[in-house]
């Protein structure tokens, strides 16, 4: 080969490695893959594509409902110095405990004052994405965990009407199991689903004082209170799909759309699912606070924040303006199920279910979710799933109250 022709492929290769590195990308990671979810996560690329046509997004999802998967994965990525450009997290512990303190985000406060957001976004959740005076992401919507899904038709056919307290649950529940239906589809299969029911239950038994207590370490998990949210959550057992250990939260809600059930308690990201389904609210399906509590608001945010050495961090940042932005939360969270994050936009394009849960917002009194990061340690939520897992199986109060009075003492919490 002669000088010239090698110096010539010298540079071919070199110019294409430039190429490769010089790529435009964003990365996004979460864990939104089912119907209604990912919708709203497209919706959103699609806002950000049409302001930054020349960049790719890479949309590195892990399947799995209320991150199962997702949230190892990610770890595994920013120990091993392998972050994504911006990650899905909720507000509250998840971000700060697992992510501020340790390290690993960038404040990002000045965009917030850039962007003006202080005055769009409820202090509530401001306050559960800070951390020593600094800001570490911003929230993409407002999901109720707290809400009750029903099949419409089948409560006109039975002519029932939809429970709003525990009593009246157990009413209905029962006309159903004499029919044969399944009152309450619940999938188990990644244990989270129990823990999100079982929130739910603290919350209208023992009231959101004692709730917030409770996931705060001021109760043991031993007292008569929690023994008999337990009692309660079993007694729901009573009138659940039998084939729950195989089924996610979107299979559940599957159930209810097509009458093979009659009700469920999910996220409102439920809403989303039946919506990108075609159902239509308040004729194919409906939604009301879970029974016993109306008045509570059991807040779930996702959020995405700026990881340190990510890396294309102007694109970023850019997304997270995007994310921020009226028309960001206007592209994503009708899809989505959720009500926006800021208070300030237009809500044309939102349900009369969303409505009605943006006034509620407004009024109820909130707390954090507990299966869904906010309200305690990763460790502990973990902790709970599994001893759900137990009890949906065991049914014994007694004992999963003295396990999770262990769990939380080994882990500091008490
Ligand atoms: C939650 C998350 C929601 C929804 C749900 C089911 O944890 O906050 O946005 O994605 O999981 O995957």
């Amino acid at each position: 080969m002669s000088r010239r022709v090698l110096l010539c492929a010298l540079m071919l290769i070199l110019v294409a490695s430039t190429v490769s590195f010089a790529q435009n990308q964003l990365i996004i990671f979460s864990w939104w893959t089912a119907g209604g979810e990912e919708d709203g996560l497209f919706a959103l690329y699609d806002v950000y594509q049409a302001q930054h046509p020349d960049v790719e997004i890479v949309n590195a999802t892990v399947a799995g409902g209320a991150g199962t998967n997702a949230k190892a994965v990610l770890k595994t990525r920013m120990l091993g110095n392998d972050p994504p450009d911006s990650f899905q997290v909720h507000g509250g512990s998840e971000l700060i405990d697992t992510w501020v303190k340790t390290g690993y985000m960038e404040p990002i406060t000045d965009l917030w004052k850039e962007e003006g957001w202080f005055d769009a976004f409820p202090q509530d959740l401001i306050d559960m994405i800070s951390y020593e005076g600094e800001v570490y992401a911003v929230p993409a919507n407002i999901h109720r965990s707290n809400a009750l899904y029903y099949n419409v038709k089948l409560f006109e056919k039975y002519d029932i009407e939809v429970p709003t307290n525990l009593d009246e649950f157990f009413a209905v529940a029962e006309v159903f199991k004499e029919n044969g239906i399944p009152a309450l589809a619940i999938g188990s299969r990644n244990l989270w689903e129990v823990s999100h029911l079982f929130e739910s239950v603290i919350a209208a038994v023992a009231g959101p004082e004692f709730y917030n207590e409770l996931f705060q370490g001021k109760h043991p998990w031993t007292e008569p209170r929690v023994v008999e949210c337990l009692k309660i959550l079993g007694r729901v057992f009573d009138y659940i799909n039998a084939d729950h250990p195989t089924v996610t939260w979107d299979q559940a809600c599957g159930y209810v759309l097509q009458g093979q059930a009659a009700m469920t308690i999910m996220g409102d990201w439920a809403k989303g699912y039946f919506t990108a389904n075609d159902a239509e609210p308040n004729v194919d399906f409906g939604s009301v606070p879970s029974p016993g509590t109306e008045g509570i608001f059991i807040v779930v945010t996702d959020t995405f924040g700026l990881p340190k050495g990510a890396p294309n961090r102007d694109n970023a940042i850019n997304w997270l303006r995007t994310l921020g932005s009226v028309e960001g939360q206007n592209g994503f969270n009708p899809k989505k199920g959720s009500i926006p994050a800021r208070i300030d936009v237009p809500t044309d394009p939102y349900d009369v279910i969303a409505l009605s849960t943006m006034e509620d917002f407004g009024k109820d009194v909130l707390i954090p979710s507990v299966a869904h990061g906010s309200a305690v340690i990763d460790a502990f939520a973990s902790a709970l799933n599994d001893e759900m897992g137990l009890y949906i199986v065991e049914r014994d109060a007694e004992k999963s109250a003295e396990r999770l009075e262990m769990q939380a003492q080994d882990l500091g919490l008490r």
